[in-house]
C-alpha cells in the first residue's frame, strides 16, 4: 500500500505529535525529510531540477487554525506502515509558550529537537518543562546535527546526559535521545551508518514503538462527557458526546458522576456512530447513545460506571498549569473552567510554586506571569465532575477562561481533586413526570426569557401566561424581581450574586417541572455560562432559551421602570447594559427582537414553541367537565 493511501486508511492508528525546537534547531527540515521519505511529497512540491529545501517544503504545507485554544499551529501529516501521525508544529515565534502547549495538549508524542553545535538551552528546558506539564506520555529528543559535530560519540552522550538529567528534575522518564542529521536523513528513517555506536531506534522506529493514547484511554474507566441531548420528532432521546476514556457497549449499565444511584443504572439501548449503529464503542469515538429508560442527563454531565458515580465529583483541585496570558494570574478573579463539557466559574486560591525555567526547579512564589508553569490551588463555584490527569486524561485537564473576554489564559493538568460528598439521592416520589403529564394533559417545561431589563421579558410572559392558561395549560412565571424580594432577597448584582440567583432559580424551575407545569423563567441572566448552568440544572431536554432582544437605546428609551435614568446618573451600580455587561445567547430555541416585532406576534411565537415541546396529550376528558382539554 502507498504511504498516502495508508494515509487514508481510518483503521489505522493516528498518533498525535507535538514537535517542538528553537529557530535554527532544523525542526523544519526534519519534519521535510519525514514527509520526503515516507514519500508523501506531490509531484507539484518537487522542483523540476536540483535538490528539494526540506525546510521550505515543510513550512509550505499547509497551515490550519481551530477553534479554542488552538492558534497557528500548523499540521503535517505522516505515515508508516503501523501509523499515521498527526504533527503539531507550532511556529517560534510569538505567543511561542501558549502554541507549543496546544499543540502538546493534543499530542501523545512529543519530539524536542536540539542542535548539536550549540546544545542544550534554557529553550530546550522549556520545550521540556511544557511537554511535561501538559502530560505528553512520550518525549523522543532528536539531537540534530550530529554532521556538523563529526558524529562525535562523547559529544552526543554528554548531551545525553543533559536531557536526562533535565528530565529527572522534571519528574519525567528519561527520554530516548536519537542523533540525527535530518537534511541527509541519518536516523530519521533509515539507519546511519555514520552513526555505528547508535544502538537504539531511528525517529521513525521509536515513533512507531511509542504508547499511543488510546491504549491506556481503552483500559481506563469509562468517561463519557455529555455535549447535547438530541431529540429527533419520533420521541427519541440520544445523548452525544465523545467517549474520553473506556468503552461503551450495548446492554452496559451506565450512570452519571456525582450521582448516586437507588437502584443500579440504566443500560444502554443502542449506540451511533458516523458509520451507522454498533455494538461497541471505544475512546475517542464520537457516538450518540440511547438508553432503555430515563435518565436525568445534561449536557456537561460525565456518564460512568455504575461503580465511580460516587466519585469524580471535584470541588476544588490542585492543578498544574501553564499560564498563556499577557495579564498575571489574579487570585482575586473570577475566571471560568472548562473541563471537558462543563464549564465553571473558579477561582485560583492559591499559587504554591512557579517552574524556575533555568533550573528547572520549582520555587515558592505568589505571581503567576505569562508562559510561566505554575502549581496552585483551585476553588469552583459549584462541584463539577474532575479526574485526575494520572487517571484519565481528558477528564483531568482543562483550559480556563477569562470570563470577561472569553480568551484562553491558562491550560492545566489535575494533580489531585477536593472531591465534593454528595449523598444525597434524588427522591423518585411516587408519582412520576409521564403521570402528572397525563393527569395534567401536557408535559411541563421550563422556557427561559432572556434580556435587558426593559427588553419586554414580562410584558411577553404576562400574555403568554394568560394564552396557555386559558387554554387549560397549568402555567406559572418565575420573575427575577419576585424572587429578589425572598428566596434571592439575600443577593445583589455582583456577578457572583447573578450567578448564585440564576442557580437557584434554576433549581425552583426545576422543582416546578417535576411538579408538571409549564414554568416561563424572567431573568436578566446576562452571562452565556450562567445561562447554560441552568439548562444544566433543568435538563437540556426540557428546557428553552428565548432570547428577547431590545438594544440598550430602546431600553433606556422604554424605562419601564425609570431604572435606567437612575443608573445613568449613577445611582445604580452594575446595571445590565449600563455598567455591567450582558452577553446575547448563542443557540437560543427563540429569538425575539421586540423594538421590531408587535407584542402579540412575540408571545404567539413562543406559545407555539411551547406547545411543540409540551406535547398535549390526547386525555379523554370525562363528559361532565367543564374545563376543556388543553388544544
Ligand atoms: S439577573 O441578572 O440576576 O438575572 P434578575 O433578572 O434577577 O437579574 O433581576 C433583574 C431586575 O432587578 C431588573 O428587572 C431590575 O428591576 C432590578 N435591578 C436592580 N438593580 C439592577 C442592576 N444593577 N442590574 C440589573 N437589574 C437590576
Amino acid at each position: 500500500m502507498s504511504a498516502r493511501a495508508r494515509y487514508a486508511d481510518p483503521d489505522l492508528p493516528l498518533v498525535r505529535v507535538a514537535i517542538c525546537g528553537s529557530v535554527d534547531s532544523g525542526k523544519s527540515t526534519l519534519l521535510g525529510r519525514l514527509v520526503l521519505d515516507a514519500d508523501l511529497v506531490f509531484d507539484d512540491e518537487r522542483p523540476r531540477e536540483g535538490n528539494l529545501d526540506l525546510a521550505m517544503l515543510a513550512d509550505g504545507l499547509e497551515a490550519e487554525t481551530e477553534q479554542g485554544i488552538t492558534i497557528d499551529v500548523a499540521y503535517r501529516h505522516f505515515a508508516t506502515e503501523q501509523r499515521t501521525y498527526l504533527f503539531a508544529d507550532a511556529p517560534g515565534h510569538l505567543q511561542y509558550t501558549r502554541n507549543m502547549a496546544t499543540a502538546a495538549s493534543l499530542a501523545t508524542v512529543a519530539i524536542v529537537v536540539v542542535d548539536a553545535v550549540v546544545g542544550i538551552t534554557e529553550q530546550t528546558g522549556r520545550h521540556l518543562a511544557v511537554c511535561a506539564a501538559m502530560g505528553v506520555r512520550t518525549i523522543i529528543v532528536a539531537i540534530n546535527k550530529v554532521d556538523e559535530i563529526g558524529f562525535d560519540v562523547d559529544a552526543v552522550a554528554t548531551l545525553e546526559r543533559a536531557v536526562a538529567e533535565r528530565a529527572l528534575r522534571l519528574g519525567l522518564a528519561a527520554p530516548v535521545t536519537i542523533p540525527i542529521a535530518a537534511r541527509d536523513g541519518d536516523n530519521v528513517t533509515q539507519r546511519s551508518s555514520r552513526t555505528p555506536w547508535h544502538v537504539g531506534p531511528t525517529l521513525v522506529e521509536a515513533l512507531d514503538a511509542a504508547p499511543t493514547d488510546s491504549d491506556e484511554q481503552q483500559a481506563a474507566a469509562l468517561r463519557f462527557p455529555v455535549r447535547i441531548i438530541l431529540r429527533p420528532d419520533n420521541g427519541e432521546r440520544w445523548i452525544a458526546g465523545t467517549i474520553a476514556s473506556g468503552s461503551l457497549s450495548v446492554g452496559q449499565e451506565i450512570g452519571i458522576v456525582g450521582r448516586p444511584l437507588r437502584h443500579g443504572g440504566l443500560a444502554v439501548h443502542e449506540i451511533q456512530t458516523a458509520r451507522g449503529p454498533v455494538p461497541t464503542a471505544s475512546a475517542d469515538t464520537a457516538v450518540r447513545i440511547r438508553l432503555d429508560g430515563h435518565l436525568d442527563v445534561s449536557s456537561g454531565d460525565v456518564i460512568c460506571d455504575p461503580t465511580d458515580v460516587e466519585q469524580g465529583l471535584a470541588r476544588g483541585a490542585r492543578a498544574r498549569l501553564v499560564w498563556f496570558h499577557d495579564l498575571p494570574l489574579d487570585t482575586g478573579k473570577r475566571y471560568v473552567v472548562r473541563a471537558g463539557t462543563r464549564w465553571m466559574f473558579a477561582r485560583v486560591t492559591r499559587v504554591e510554586r512557579v517552574l524556575d525555567l533555568a533550573s528547572l526547579e520549582p520555587i515558592t512564589a505568589t505571581t503567576v506571569a505569562a508562559n510561566d508553569i505554575a502549581d496552585v490551588e483551585l476553588d469552583f463555584a459549584q462541584a463539577i465532575p474532575l479526574d485526575t490527569f494520572a487517571e484519565h486524561r481528558e477528564t483531568g485537564s482543562f483550559i480556563l477562561v477569562d470570563a470577561a473576554t472569553g480568551e484562553t489564559v491558562a491550560a492545566g493538568m489535575v494533580a489531585a481533586v477536593v472531591p465534593a460528598v454528595r449523598n444525597a439521592i434524588r427522591e423518585e416520589g411516587a408519582i412520576g413526570r409521564d403521570q402528572r403529564a397525563q393527569r395534567h394533559g401536557h408535559r411541563g417545561a421550563v422556557a427561559w426569557f432572556t434580556g435587558l431589563s426593559g427588553a419586554g421579558k414580562s410584558t411577553i410572559t404576562r400574555q403568554v401566561e394568560a394564552q396557555l392558561h386559558d387554554r387549560g395549560y397549568n402555567v406559572f412565571v418565575l420573575a427575577g424581581d419576585n424572587l429578589r424580594l425572598g428566596l434571592c432577597g439575600d443577593l445583589g448584582f455582583s456577578p457572583e450574586d447573578r450567578s448564585e440567583n440564576l442557580r437557584r432559580a434554576a433549581e425552583v424551575a426545576r422543582l416546578m417541572l417535576d411538579a408538571g407545569l409549564i414554568v416561563l423563567c424572567e431573568f436578566i441572566s446576562p452571562m452565556e455560562i450562567d445561562r447554560r448552568e441552568a439548562r444544566r440544572i433543568v435538563g437540556d431536554a426540557d428546557f428553552l432559551e428565548i432570547f428577547v432582544h431590545a438594544t440598550v437605546e430602546e431600553c433606556i428609551a422604554r424605562d419601564p421602570k425609570g431604572l435606567y435614568r437612575r443608573a445613568i446618573a449613577g445611582e445604580i451600580p452594575d446595571f445590565t447594559g449600563i455598567s455591567s455587561p450582558y452577553e446575547p445567547p448563542v443557540n437560543a430555541d427563540l429569538s425575539l427582537a421586540t423594538g421590531e416585532v408587535s407584542i402579540d406576534s412575540c408571545a404567539d411565537a413562543v406559545v407555539r414553541l411551547i406547545l411543540d415541546h409540551a406535547q398535549p396529550l390526547r386525555v379523554q376528558a370525562p363528559a361532565s367537565s367543564r374545563i376543556s382539554s388543553p388544544r
